[in-house]
This record gives structure tokens, C-alpha cells and sequence, in this order.
């Protein structure tokens, strides 16, 4: 990476949760650790009246609330590269201060961090204004759109201003380490490809769990849910990555393609399915680390009759040579009892047992671990040493901080880089979204016409009841194997 590559980083949304818990910390630490041009400008926009001086002291307070440390004089340096613009996202007169204060000469990113439904209008005053240029890129966070049809229409929108070269859809899982080295492990090694795929693996579980609650956000989540937020974009890249057939090379259109051949082969939901392979949970109060939180309808801006779901897991199937009977299970949910994110492999049982194995629960599996590190651990039985047949079981751990003895940067971090070098490899292309969005879209809309409530779970449990139900006879969560 050319770290001197300068470019100035416009925020829209700049005081939301994104930006202020992962692209600020992001910057900050890219900054630290020389990443990035330190003669790069971050130019937060907003609609408060805050000075630039306002900004960065409400920045600092988010940082500590948020547990992130700050050296004083990198943070003093750090914050010098910041500035704050008031701009309304929807009052095309305001562009007029940012088009002045921009150096179009340099890369100039526009990082779409708002609620979905501003995307559009953000485009069309950034055209009006003159801001779509030979320089400029820009950034959709997710979701795109609240369906399929509202995505599309944003995705049209954009392209009428954008070049596709331009536009970085982005999902920050796929800037994870492990995600990235699971791609490097199937396909930069010959000894996996001949284990992948339904000969050999009995399922597949995707999880991503978390101990935090909706916090600040809760107004934008209570009308997106763990669905939109979590599964229609994060599980389904990692179970594309996990699921696709080796790309002829690593150019992005390549990889993509290949990504959304697996989006195409999942199995499409009916009444049976929605009904028995859905799960919807929402959190009550309970402990999160001994600490009592309250429910999610306790939460602020969130109503009492609030059917948004914070928990969703559920079983399908890839409908391909390679993959079809293979059960591949997600699940992800808020003031779960663990942080963690992980892809478990499992992997048939022994035609034959020739060992008395005293061991009831266990199964070899390949444990591709996203949180709270970044590590890969390939389980097995092995004897134990002096015991007479005595099998116990046993891991090989890859851990990447460990063997490369390196930083490992963070997925916005990486991602970040990406879009300054202008590599899309890394995101997702509108096709993907939408097979992505068509896919869900029958839960959504039973969820929508159901009067049933989402089922409660205890902050700081497994998540609900019906989350263990979903497997079939003979599977458990990884957790709960030994
Ligand atoms: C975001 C979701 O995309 O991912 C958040 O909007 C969630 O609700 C976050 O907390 C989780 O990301 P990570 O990297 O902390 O697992």
C-alpha cells in the first residue's frame, strides 16, 4: 500500500454509531500504525451546529465510552486531520461549502453512512453540485434499501451519477482476516478441495453472536431488525465465501460472480419452511458480565409493542452438486452470552468405529473464527498419551496474530485501504444484494402479516429456546459440543 496516497474522507452521518464506533476508531488506528496518508483530511458532515472544536471533543467522548484508548499526542495529531462541515444531506445549497472545501485533485471518498432512504438524495446533490468527478468514489453502507425493490431503486439511482468502478458496496465481514484467509486456505491449498463438499461435511453453522444491546441506535434498528441488519448482508457473504466454487482468478467481477452463483442456489423458503427453519427471538432484561441491561423494549426510542427481532436463526441449503443436503445453519443476535463470530465445518462421522470412544458428543469440525480473534482450529480425537485407547479431543491452531507475529488490521481498516487503491475485489456488486434481498424478502413479509411475537430470550443466554429446536436430530451448536 502506497500509505502517501492522499485523499479527503467526506462522513455523511457523522455522528451516528458506525461512524463514531468503527470508522473513527478505524482511521485512528490505521493513522497510528501508518496505514494511511497522514495528510489525509476526514471531513465529518452533519446537521448540528457543532464547531470543528465541538466535533472532536464529541468524538473523544465516544471513543471513551466506547472503551477505546487514546494516546494523548497521536490523538492530538489524529484529530488535526479532522474537520466538521453542518450540511443537511438533503439541502443541495449546503453542498455548495463542501464543494469549496474539498481538493479535487486528490481521491475524494463519500462515505454513505445514513439511513438507507438518504442515499439517493445524497447522490443527487453531490451530482448537482459538480462532487461526482474523475476522483470521486463513494461508499454504500449497509443495508441498501429495506427490500428488494427500495435496494434496487437506490442501486439504479446511484448508477445514473456513479460509474460501477466507483461505487463500493461495502460489508465490513469481508474485510475480516479470517474471511480473507479462508479464501487464501481453499483455494491456495490442494488438500481442502477434496473434503469440500457433501461428501465429507455433515453441516454447516455461521454464527455471530453479541453481548451488546441496540444501545443509541435504537430508533434505526427497531425499523431494520437483526434480518436486514445482520443476516441479509454479513452471514450470507461468509456462507458465500464458505460455499463457492474456486474463482478462475481474484479479479472482482470474477469473485463475485462466483459469490452470487451461491446467493442463486439457496433453497427458496415456502409456508413449511418459513414455519419450521425460522427462528425470531427479541432480548428482556438480564445479565450481560454480571451487569443487569434492560429488554429491548425498555430500550430507548423503541416502542412497547415493538415486534422488531434481535435474534434470527435459521436452516437452509445450497442447491448445487457440491453442496446439496449439506444443512448450513445461521444465526445471529444481540445480548447473546458470548461475543463471538465463527464458521463451523463439520464433518461426517467414522463409517466404522474401531476405538471405544467415551465420548458421545464430539465430531471433527474446522472452526474458521471471525471474534473475538482472528483463528482457525481444526478439531480431531487423538490418544492420550499412557491411556490404553483412550481418545480425547484435540486441536490444531492456526492463530493469525500468532503466526505472522503482525498487527491484524480490522475489517473497516482494510477495507478502507481497498477503496483508496481503488480495488473492488472486496465488495459486493447490486446483483448480489438483490438475490440476496429476494431471498429473504418471504420472511420478511410473513414477519410483517404474522401477529405472532418474536420469541423472548434472557440477555445474556444462548438466545431463545426454538434457536436449539431448528437443528436436526444428531446436530448441536458448537458450544455445546465438547
Ligand atoms: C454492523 C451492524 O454491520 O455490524 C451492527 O449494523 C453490529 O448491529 C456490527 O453490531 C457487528 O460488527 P462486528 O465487526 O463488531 O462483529
Amino acid at each position: 500500500m502506497n500509505q502517501s496516497t492522499k485523499f479527503e474522507l467526506v462522513l455523511f452521518g457523522s455522528t451516528g454509531d458506525l461512524v463514531t464506533r468503527k470508522l473513527l476508531p478505524s482511521l485512528y488506528t490505521a493513522f497510528i500504525n501508518k496505514t494511511i496518508s497522514s495528510s489525509c483530511r476526514i471531513i465529518a458532515l452533519g446537521r448540528k451546529e457543532y464547531t470543528r472544536k465541538d466535533y472532536i471533543k464529541f468524538v473523544s467522548a465516544k471513543f471513551l465510552d466506547n472503551n477505546l484508548s487514546l494516546e494523548n499526542d497521536l490523538w492530538i495529531k489524529f484529530s488535526e486531520l479532522i474537520f466538521y462541515l453542518q450540511v443537511e444531506a438533503n439541502k443541495s445549497s449546503d453542498y455548495i461549502k463542501l464543494n469549496q472545501f474539498l481538493n479535487k485533485d486528490i481521491i475524494n471518498i463519500y462515505y454513505l453512512s445514513t439511513a438507507p432512504d438518504l442515499f439517493t438524495i445524497i447522490c443527487t446533490n453531490l451530482a448537482i453540485n459538480n462532487l461526482n468527478h474523475k476522483n470521486s468514489r463513494i461508499i454504500l453502507e449497509k443495508p441498501i434499501g429495506n427490500n428488494l425493490k427500495s435496494s434496487r431503486e437506490i442501486n439504479e439511482h446511484v448508477k445514473k451519477i456513479f460509474r460501477e468502478e466507483q461505487i463500493f458496496r461495502i460489508d465490513h465481514y469481508l474485510g475480516k482476516e479470517s474471511v480473507q484467509n479462508l479464501m487464501a486456505i481453499r483455494f491456495g491449498n490442494s488438500i481442502f478441495e477434496a473434503f469440500w463438499n457433501r461428501q465429507w461435511i455433515s453441516s454447516i453453522q455461521i454464527t455471530i453472536a453479541e453481548k451488546i444491546g441496540v444501545s443509541s441506535r435504537g430508533g434505526f434498528y427497531n425499523q431494520i431488525g437483526a434480518l436486514r441488519d445482520m443476516l441479509q448482508n454479513h452471514l450470507l457473504q461468509l456462507l458465500c465465501i464458505v460455499a463457492m466454487e474456486s474463482p478462475i482468478s481474484m479479479d472482482a467481477d470474477v469473485i463475485r460472480k462466483e459469490k452470487l452463483k451461491v446467493l442463486q442456489s439457496l433453497k427458496p423458503f415456502n409456508k413449511a419452511t418459513l414455519n419450521n427453519y425460522v427462528v425470531r427471538g427479541q432480548y428482556q432484561e438480564g445479565l450481560i458480565d454480571g451487569q443487569k441491561v434492560c429488554g429491548f423494549l425498555s430500550e430507548e426510542n423503541i416502542p412497547q409493542d415493538s415486534t422488531t427481532e434481535t435474534y434470527v436463526a435459521l436452516k437452509t441449503e445450497v442447491q448445487n452438486w457440491r453442496w446439496s443436503g449439506v444443512p448450513f445453519y445461521l444465526r445471529t443476535g444481540k445480548r447473546l452470552e458470548t461475543h463471538n463470530a465463527e464458521i463451523v465445518i463439520f464433518f461426517k462421522e467414522l463409517p466404522i468405529k474401531i476405538f471405544p470412544n467415551k465420548i458421545s458428543n464430539f465430531s471433527n469440525r474446522m472452526v474458521i473464527k471471525l471474534q473475538p480473534d482472528d483463528e482457525i482450529k481444526l478439531y480431531f480425537l487423538s490418544k492420550e498419551p499412557g491411556e490404553e485407547n483412550n481418545l480425547k479431543p484435540v486441536f490444531l491452531d492456526l492463530n493469525f496474530t500468532k503466526v505472522a507475529n503482525k498487527r491484524i488490521m480490522e475489517g473497516y481498516e482494510r477495507l478502507l485501504i481497498e477503496i483508496i487503491k481503488g480495488r473492488l475485489e472486496l465488495f459486493l456488486s447490486q446483483e448480489e444484494q438483490e438475490v440476496a434481498w429476494k431471498w429473504v424478502e418471504p420472511i420478511l413479509d410473513k414477519w410483517k402479516n404474522s401477529k405472532e411475537k418474536p420469541e423472548q430470550y434472557i440477555s445474556g443466554s444462548r438466545g431463545p429456546f426454538s434457536g436449539d429446536t431448528l437443528l436436526e436430530k444428531g446436530f448441536l451448536w458448537h458450544e455445546q459440543i465438547i
